[in-house]
Order: C-alpha cells, then sequence, then structure tokens
C-alpha cells in the first residue's frame, strides 16, 4: 500500500523501460554489464515493488518506437517512470520527447558510468528531462532508482496514485 486516498487503499504504478540489446544481459559483454540476466533484475525489482508498496509495469523493446508509444500510454495510468534507454540514450530526441510529453517523474538507469566510457556514451538525450539519473552501480542501480522514485512521487504528489488493483489484473499487467 502507497497511501489512502477517501479511505481507500492506493498502488503506486510504475513502468521500468530496458532498451535495446538489454534482453542479452547475463552474456552480453560481461567485463562492462556482469553476469546477472534481465529476468533476475525484474525479480528482484518485482520485490522490492511489493516491499514499497508499489506495482511494477515492466517491458523491454529493441526498438525505439515501441519504447515510445509505451511511454506515452504511461499517461494513462502510471506515476513515474524508470528508463535505462541503453544506446538510444544518445542518440533519440524521439525518447526524450516522449519523455518531456508525459511529464511523469522518471529516474534514468545505466549498468556501467556512462561518463568513464566512449565520448560518445558521455551524453545523454534522457538526462535533461529526468528527476535523476543512476549510472555505474550495475543491477542494484535499478533497485536505488525505484526506492528515490517511489520516494520522489510520494513527496510530490502523495495522493496522485491509483486505488489498489485486484491480483487477476495485477497479473493481466504486470509482464514479468
Ligand atoms: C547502458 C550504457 C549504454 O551506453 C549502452 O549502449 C547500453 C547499456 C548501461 O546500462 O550501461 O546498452 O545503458
Amino acid at each position: 500500500m502507497f497511501g489512502v486516498e477517501g479511505g481507500r487503499p492506493t498502488v503506486l504504478r510504475i513502468l521500468v523501460l530496458h532498451g535495446p540489446n538489454l534482453n542479452l544481459l547475463g552474456t552480453r559483454e560481461q567485463s562492462i554489464y556482469g553476469t546477472m540476466s534481465l529476468e533476475t533484475i525484474d525479480l528482484s525489482l518485482h520485490r522490492l515493488g511489493e516491499e514499497l508498496g508499489a506495482q511494477l509495469v515492466i517491458r523491454q523493446s529493441n526498438h525505439e518506437g515501441e519504447l515510445v508509444t509505451w511511454i506515452q500510454e504511461a499517461r494513462r495510468d502510471c506515476q513515474g517512470i524508470i528508463i535505462n534507454p541503453a544506446a538510444y540514450t544518445h542518440t533519440s530526441i524521439a525518447i526524450r520527447d516522449a519523455l518531456a510529453a508525459v511529464d511523469l517523474p522518471t529516474v534514468e538507469v545505466h549498468l556501467s558510468n556512462i561518463y568513464r566510457r566512449e565520448t560518445f556514451r558521455q551524453q545523454s538525450y534522457v538526462s535533461g528531462v529526468a528527476v535523476a539519473q543512476v549510472s555505474g552501480f550495475g543491477p542494484s542501480g535499478y533497485l536505488l532508482a525505484l526506492r528515490g522514485l517511489c520516494e520522489h512521487v510520494a513527496k510530490v504528489s502523495p495522493t496522485g496514485s491509483k486505488p489498489v488493483i485486484s491480483p487477476a489484473d495485477r497479473s493481466r499487467t504486470s509482464l514479468t
């Protein structure tokens, strides 16, 4: 439970987006990204979400337009976004514009510290429209982002969360 609105318990709903090639985590460039799979990261996020009273909708795509559509849709029923845009961080004005358009508190996550890597990775189009960026803590960065975002939303919009949904609805909307 996140809060109480009109005597009814409310739950916070957060969209978590993973960009291109993050489906390969665990096998992809292990010296940079580690050995944890995306499934395991998502599981730990769901666990923490339950602890914090946040329902997570987690999605991964290798396609920019799909990520843009999901960001737009989040306006309907989410109170915040956690996004690792992966390579689109450094190229996508479309993703930045979508985040600016929906105007939901957003935390940008990177497994690696992008500022210690190649020059082309040291620019983020997303950071300018994000509340915060977590970069370099590996998979723990997602958990830090979730804690920070929940605290931030509670501060700026304590009654803005949605009514609690049933477990049946939850399994329909929770993709992992
Ligand atoms: C990344 C960093 C990006 O530069 C890269 O393209 C990725 C992953 C990270 O999580 O460290 O795919 O976003």
